[in-house]
This record gives structure tokens, C-alpha cells and sequence, in this order.
């Protein structure tokens, strides 16, 4: 951007102010007002989770009822922009609460930080000295803990984590915490900072050595959750899935759903579409109860790729008689504290899900994108996924051109058995009025 016009101090301005300086058409600058939530104080909540706000960004929130897990019956929140979602984990929340619906179990809840540095000195200095630092980083930290503890969580473990042999003089400390309900990114952070603090006055007080072999470069979270895991799985008969493979001319389901599975564990191409799907329900959960999507997605898909390369997140365990689906994945969530108890929606998602914990909420999420997975193999190893997908299609492109209620229908109608593109509705559209 040239120089000349750098806008100084845009936060400042109000929205009105805002928007006039925006490249607009009036029709645009009066839809970004029409967009604006209209009750006052949920208008000044939703402003303010972000900066430079100049209107408010709406995606529908739905809800897929008939979710079976661990034997108690939920309702799903889910914001999604995508049309096909809900109704994916609806149906599949339908047909398997026949089954006995979905199993959850949480497999760990630590999560983890890490203090950067750069250490010049001797080794074994660091190495032999590290009882006694990790000693004074707990005695300085205890006011920073004390609340967390009182409930029951804390600092679980302090490493010293040698990676010189491929960084050089680069350490870290590793540290493992439990946040209980809350998702602690910043309780972490806090304690990192804290941490860095006490290694540098380790160094120059206790160990009596030149400030200058230290360097610290930073103190942050890992959002790498592996040992904040959930698994969730859904078991038929194999025989029933045959049955119903059949009513869609499939024989063989179970094995077709294997090998869809099978596929997505050796090959990435496929691999990211499959885990993609499987967040289409973790992300919707998330966005609906106020979770960092960004953070899960991240520590995930790092743990795709834990055995060297890239692979499916589900996996299918088959016996004589039955055909299990499962979900392994790290998912670090909050229930207390950020957006969680901020936005109302949020609020009212965690209401419909009758308020529960992390632990709680790791199951419901992981089953959201068990459920989704399971649609979207059920649909591609079937009739395909574009059956589903192009009705959606087709109505949002109506909805784009404004058509009737009476060209909609007839429209319907007639793109049933055809392939749907924008320009071809558009025609339609001309042809029909
Ligand atoms: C689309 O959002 C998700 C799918 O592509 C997932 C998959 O291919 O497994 C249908």
C-alpha cells in the first residue's frame, strides 16, 4: 500500500466512520448496517470479540437431534455454513441410535506448553542442574497455580527436552498441564511466561553464569494435544449394514466402507478430504459452543501424520459378525471461561447440550465427526455424494437469484436427475418467467 495512505489510527474511529472509509456502493455499506444484530447489549458482546468490527457475520446454527452416546440422548448445536452438514449427522445419528447409538471415552485430558531457548554453555550443566530449576520454577509459579490446583489440576510435569542434535543449543521445557474444564490457553501462557522468567534468574543467580548464554525465544502453548484424546466408535452387524447396503443396490457395505477407510489410511489425497469431512462435524460443534476450530484443526492434523505421513483419522475394526467405526483424535476444548460463557449463542448451544464438561464435550464433538465421517462414507460408497449435495445446491442458487416460491418448485422439478450449475438455473429461470 503507498505510503500516503496509511490509515493511523482506524481503531479510533466509530463504525459509521469506519465504513465511510471502506471502497463501498451505498447498497453494500447499508447491507453491512441491515446485517447488524439489532439487541443492543448482544450487538455490543459481538462488536467486541474482535477489533475493527464494522458489521456482524452471520452462519445459520442448526441442530441434529437423535445423538445417542455413552446411553444419554443430546441434541447437537452446529454452526455451519456448509448446507449438507446437519442433515449428514442427522441422518447418521438416526440410523445408528438403532444400533445402540455412538460410544465415547476420553482417553486423556493434558495439554501441553513449551519454553524455547537457546542454552550456550556446557551441557551438563543444564542436564545436572535440572532438579534443582525445575525446583525453583514450581516454588516461584505457586501463585499463579494456587486457584487451579484448589480444583484439582496444575502443572502435572516439567521436562527438559535436549533437541541440539538437530537445532544448535536449542532446549526446551516441556511442560504438562491439566486444565480441567477449561481450555487454559491463557492459564498456560501465563505459567510459560512465568517459567521463562524463572530460567533466565536461574541462570544468573543460581548458576552464577553469563546472562548472555541464554537466549530465551519463547514461551507459548502447544496446540499439539496428543495426550488430550477422546475416542468415539459405532458398531453394527454386519449383516444389517449388508441389509441396508442392499436397499441402495450396494452388496457388501462393510466391505466397501473398509476399503473407503483403508484408502484414506494410505493415500493423503484422500486422506485430507476424508479427515476434512470428519471436522465438517468437530468444527460445527466447536463454532457452536464458542471453540478454538483453529486449535483442533491444527493438533489434529498434526496427529494424522504421527507415524511419518498423512493418513485417516477413523479407522474400521471388522470381525465375523461385526463392523465397528472409530475415532481416535486429540481435541483440547473449554466448557468455562473465553467465548464459551461470552457469546449468547454459544451460551444457549452449551444449554442444548445440558451444560456439560470438557470431558463431556471432547465425546460429543469427536462423535459429531464420527457421525459426519460415517454419512459422507455411507453417501460416496452409495449413490455419491452429489445427490445429497446438489439439491442444496440448487436452493441456495435460487436463493442467490431471487427466484418464487413457484419457480423454486418448478425448478425442483426440473433439474431433479440433471447436473445443477449457475448458469444453468439462471437460464431456467429466464426461460420459465
Ligand atoms: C465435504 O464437505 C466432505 C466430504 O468430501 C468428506 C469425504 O469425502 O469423506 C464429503
Amino acid at each position: 500500500m503507498d505510503k500516503k495512505e496509511t490509515i493511523e489510527g482506524f481503531y479510533k474511529l466509530s463504525r459509521q466512520e469506519k465504513i465511510a472509509l471502506l471502497n463501498l456502493s451505498n447498497e453494500s455499506k447499508k447491507l453491512l448496517y441491515d446485517a447488524l444484530i439489532t439487541e443492543p447489549k448482544i450487538a455490543g458482546i459481538i462488536d467486541e470479540l474482535s477489533e475493527n468490527t464494522i458489521s456482524h457475520y452471520s452462519f445459520p446454527m442448526g441442530v441434529a437431534p437423535n445423538v445417542w452416546i455413552n446411553n444419554k440422548l443430546y441434541t447437537l448445536p452446529l454452526v455451519t455454513e456448509e448446507s449438507s452438514v446437519v442433515a449428514a449427522i442427522a441422518k447418521a445419528a438416526k440410523f445408528w441410535a438403532a444400533y445402540g447409538g455412538f460410544q465415547a471415552t476420553v482417553l486423556g485430558t493434558k495439554k501441553k506448553g513449551q519454553v524455547h531457548f537457546f542454552w550456550k554453555g556446557e551441557k551438563s550443566l543444564l542436564i545436572n542442574k535440572f532438579d534443582a530449576l525445575k525446583d525453583f520454577i514450581l516454588f516461584r509459579i505457586r501463585p499463579y497455580i494456587r486457584r487451579m490446583q484448589k480444583r484439582g489440576g496444575g502443572i502435572s510435569n516439567i521436562e527438559l527436552v535436549d533437541k541440539t542434535a538437530i537445532l544448535d543449543n536449542y532446549y526446551q521445557l516441556d511442560v504438562s498441564f491439566e486444565t480441567l474444564d477449561a481450555m487454559g490457553a491463557n492459564f498456560i501462557n501465563s505459567c510459560l511466561e512465568d517459567m521463562a522468567k524463572s530460567l533466565r534468574q536461574f541462570v544468573s543467580c543460581d548458576l552464577e553464569m553469563d546472562e548472555n548464554l541464554l537466549e530465551i525465544n519463547m514461551a507459548i502453548l502447544s496446540n499439539y494435544t496428543p495426550n488430550c484424546r477422546v475416542k468415539a466408535w459405532a458398531s453394527i452387524p454386519i449383516a444389517d449394514l449388508n441389509r441396508y447396503g442392499d436397499q441402495l443396490n450396494i452388496s457388501n457395505l462393510a466391505s466397501k466402507l473398509e476399503h473407503a477407510v483403508a484408502i484414506a489410511s494410505i493415500d493423503v489425497g484422500r486422506a485430507v478430504t476424508h479427515n476434512k469431512g470428519i471436522f465438517n462435524g468437530i468444527d460445527a460443534v466447536a463454532l457452536a459452543t464458542g471453540n478454538d476450530w483453529r486449535a483442533l484443526e491444527a493438533g489434529a492434523h498434526a496427529y494424522a501424520s504421527r507415524k511419518g505421513s498423512y493418513a485417516s483419522l477413523s479407522k474400521v475394526a471388522m470381525n465375523n459378525t461385526s463392523f465397528t467405526i472409530e475415532l481416535e483424535i486429540p481435541l483440547a476444548v473449554g466448557t468455562v471461561g473465553g467465548i464459551t460463557n461470552l457469546h449468547p449463542l454459544a451460551k444457549i448451544a452449551m444449554e442444548i447440550l445440558g451444560k456439560p464438561g470438557a470431558e463431556e464435550l471432547m465425546q460429543i464433538m469427536a462423535v459429531s465427526g464420527l457421525a459426519a465421517n460415517l454419512s459422507a462414507l455411507l453417501a460416496l460408497t452409495t449413490s455419491g455424494i452429489q445427490k445429497g449435495h446438489m439439491s442444496m445446491h440448487l436452493s441456495n442458487i435460487l436463493r442467490q437469484l431471487d427466484a418464487t416460491e413457484e419457480q423454486k418448485e418448478a425448478a425442483k422439478n426440473f433439474f431433479k436427475e440433471k447436473t445443477i450449475s449457475y448458469s444453468e438455473v439462471a437460464e431456467f429461470l429466464k426461460s420459465y418467467s
